[in-house]
């Protein structure tokens, strides 16, 4: 059934009305944002990030820009996380009918449109001071169209700017037109989506460590984004009257993973720029982070009273509805000073970004550094290759993720006593061990100078770890732990889950031929044309080659030898056929790089001087002869998997076809045969059933001789 706006306009709107006057909502967003303002000024001031006069001949941007900067960054922050703790709430907190909204998450989407809106034109704004800070002239010097131009197209930090104003945009419509749960799960990925840009460039770009510098403060914004924009949300809608009951327990789950995720990002974020312990207490940066550390402290202590008390409040006496909404009252009450201790957080935030760092701006001192993001690490030995490292911060936050995820799971289903195969559990979490190794450890941290390692630990990522990861069942797991439907009609995450596991584009992705194709093409899209040079020289293009070949690697073994239901499964002889034919276009593509007289990507490899391995040629010829040796185990791997489950699944059906004849039988005995054939008929039955159907045909045929049809 369609809806249409009119019909969420008439949607009932929740009994006793608003909890608050907007008189109320206003002189409370008044203060947060005098408080949050007040913050930033003096952590700019104590921090060393408030605006000096520049020496005498050296180009001023001016006071102006100074302040204006960081405000327009603080309100970009505010707004972002607003639109999307509203579009959060009506998704995924507040519990909604399938179909349509209900009346209070409705409007809070509405009011995102306008927060999108706030959050574009402060990042608007944001561009054209960072230009007059950048060139360090006035603002009026910045509002040139050239200047602009070749900023948000040729400047890394403009055009993240730019990506984020136009998503923003973008974000609005999208939400202009969200009735649904569905619409407000899409809106809110957008927002999220745009909340990273920035994170992307800034400080974190130019620190040590470069990958673990960005991947940590992206983390951390998404972090407190979703904690912070939850909270947001939260109050928003009980402000405009709704119940809570459901919503409060399980934003709770959420600001826990958040509270977490911010604490160890942030220390790591830190810990990069701070480069050790003492600048902690004797730089303002390492203060100002110390700061921080308080207010998460604080926030973890109203985090505890929720916990303890709101929560409990409003479940045991949401039945008696006249204290209900007393207990609203006062969840508000201190949520509303929880959100303002957040804004200052944030704002302390911003002002801590525009603090010079303790180890400043990392001045590579090597080609190789300057490329790496890190020194070239010494000659390979066994020892290094098992035991080195690399901060690569993307994926092992990944694979913390997937670990801790499953270990809820599985905590999930001991707590209602229903058993899970331990193999699945340690496949799992030795696919993730394989992952953490070929991008972090040892493997992961020569894969960036050597065409040799790279290839293995590539081929590890799209045939070894998926093998792990898809026999360990985690999409069964979720759907057995994930949270159902809070009322009737509501779209549960579990429900969320089936409902992107069967929409159009994941039946495409796991389409057997689909798979192959992406599995195969990678290897020639990637190492045969511009595309490899382009990502080896870009730390994130990198990972991003990293996460595709885990991911078309997690596809194609996911239909060959995955657990979870998958309704598109193919016969395990099919699937060994697919397996087969993958197998010749891996093995020519592995003689043609150790046949190949040509480098691939010879320029990145020259400009890291490696004082080993000099001859590049022999280290990628190398790389196509290991390629093609380490692709056997996996694949003999998978057609005994193969067998094993073909084998198992044999057996399942015939212990199900014996039981049923058992019971079939058992009928019989008990003298009720009539309704045994009836209602269960089992092979044997069916098969008897088809005997005396062909004895009838024959001799009716016998009968009515040969002709008569
Ligand atoms: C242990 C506590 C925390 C530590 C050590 C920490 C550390 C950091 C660091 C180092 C940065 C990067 C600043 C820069 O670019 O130089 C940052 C950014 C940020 N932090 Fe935290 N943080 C903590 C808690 C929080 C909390 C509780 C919140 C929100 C409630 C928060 C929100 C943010 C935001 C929004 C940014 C990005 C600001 C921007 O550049 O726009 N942090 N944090």
């Amino acid at each position: 059934m369609s809806t249409d706006r009119a019909d969420v306009s008439r949607a009932r709107r929740p009994a006793g009305g608003r909890l608050l006057p907007t008189s109320a909502v206003v002189r409370w967003l008044a203060g947060t944002a005098l408080v949050a303002g007040s913050v930033l000024v003096v952590v700019l001031v104590a921090g060393g990030g408030a605006p000096q006069p520049s020496p005498a001949g050296l180009p001023d941007a001016g006071q102006l820009t100074g302040w204006a900067l960081p405000a327009s960054r603080l309100v970009a922050d505010l707004a972002g996380i607003t639109t999307l703790g509203l579009l959060l709430a009506a998704a995924v907190l507040l519990p909604s009918p399938v179909e349509q909204l209900r009346w209070v998450p409705y409007r809070g989407v509405q009011l995102a449109v306008r927060t999108a809106g706030v959050w574009f034109l402060a990042v608007a704004v944001e561009i054209l001071f960072t230009i007059s800070d950048i060139l360090g002239t006035p603002v009026q010097q910045a509002l040139d169209p050239v200047l602009i131009r070749s900023f948000v197209l040729d400047i890394p930090q403009g055009r993240a700017l730019a990506i984020q104003a136009l998503m923003a945009v973008l974000l609005a419509g999208v939400a202009r037109s969200v009735l649904t749960t569905r619409g407000a799960s899409v809106a809110s990925v957008l927002a999220l989506l745009t909340l990273t840009p920035p994170a992307l460039t800034g400080h974190s770009a130019a620190a040590g460590s470069h990958e673990l510098a960005v991947a940590s403060l992206l983390v951390h914004v998404l972090g407190a984004s979703l904690w912070v924009g939850g909270l947001a949300g939260l109050v928003w809608a009980a402000v405009g009257g709704d119940g809570l009951r459901h919503a409060v327990p399980r934003f709770s789950t959420l600001a826990l993973w958040c509270f977490v995720t911010v604490a160890v990002s942030g220390v790591v974020n830190a810990g990069v720029r701070l480069g050790s312990f003492g600048p902690l207490v004797t730089s303002s940066y390492g203060v100002l982070v110390l700061a921080k550390t308080a207010a998460l402290v604080v926030l973890g202590g109203f985090g505890w009273w929720h916990r303890n008390r709101t929560v409990h409040q409003l479940d045991a006496r949401a039945q008696t509805s006249s204290g209900a909404r007393e207990d609203v009252r006062v969840f508000v009450r201190v949520a509303a000073g929880e959100l303002v201790v957040m804004a200052a957080t944030v704002a302390l935030a911003v002002g801590l970004s525009r603090t010079p760092t303790p180890v400043g701006s990392v001045v590579n001192t090597s080609p190789a550094a300057e490329l790496l993001g890190f020194s070239l690490p010494p000659a390979p030995t066994l020892a290094r290759l098992v035991l080195g490292w690399t901060p690569d911060g993307f994926t092992l936050a990944l694979v913390v993720l997937a670990g801790l995820l499953y270990a809820v799971g599985l905590r999930t289903l001991r707590a209602r006593g229903v058993p899970w195969p331990v193999g699945r559990t340690v496949s799992w979490y030795a696919g993730l061990l394989v992952v953490a190794w070929a991008t972090a450890g040892g493997l992961g941290l020569y894969s960036h100078v050597l065409f040799s390692a790279h290839m293995v630990a590539h081929m590890l990522l799209s045939m070894v770890a998926p093998i792990g990861l898809v026999l360990a069942a985690p999409v069964t797991l979720a759907l057995r732990t994930l949270p159902g439907p809070r009322v009737p009609g509501e779209l549960g995450l579990r429900q969320l889950l089936l409902a992107v596991l069967h929409s159009w584009p994941v039946r495409i992705l796991t389409q057997p031929l689909v798979t192959l194709t992406l599995w195969v093409g990678s290897l020639y899209g990637l190492y045969f044309t511009p595309l490899f040079p382009a990502l080896m020289n870009q730390h994130l293009g990198h990972v991003a080659m990293e996460l595709h070949f885990l991911t078309v690697g997690c596809l194609f073994f996911w239909v060959l030898v995955g657990v979870d239901p998958n309704p598109q499964r193919w016969h395990p002889l099919a699937r060994i056929g697919l397996l087969v034919a993958a197998m010749p276009f891996h093995a020519f593509f592995s003689i043609a790089i150790m046949s190949s007289a040509t480098l691939l990507d010879g320029a990145y490899y020259a400009a890291l001087h490696r004082p080993y391995s000099v001859d590049l040629l022999a280290d990628q010829q190398l790389g196509g002869g290991i390629g093609w040796a380490l692709s056997e185990v996996p694949i003999l791997l998978v057609v005994a998997a193969i067998f094993v489950q073909w084998v198992r699944a044999d057996h399942r059906e015939s212990r199900r076809l014996d039981r049923t004849a058992d019971r079939a039988q058992e009928r019989v005995l008990r003298g009720d045969a009539g309704e045994a054939a009836a209602d269960e008929p089992d092979e044997l039955t069916r098969y008897n059933a088809y005997l005396a159907a062909l004895a009838d045909h024959e001799s009716t045929s016998r009968r009515d001789g040969p002709h008569r049809r």
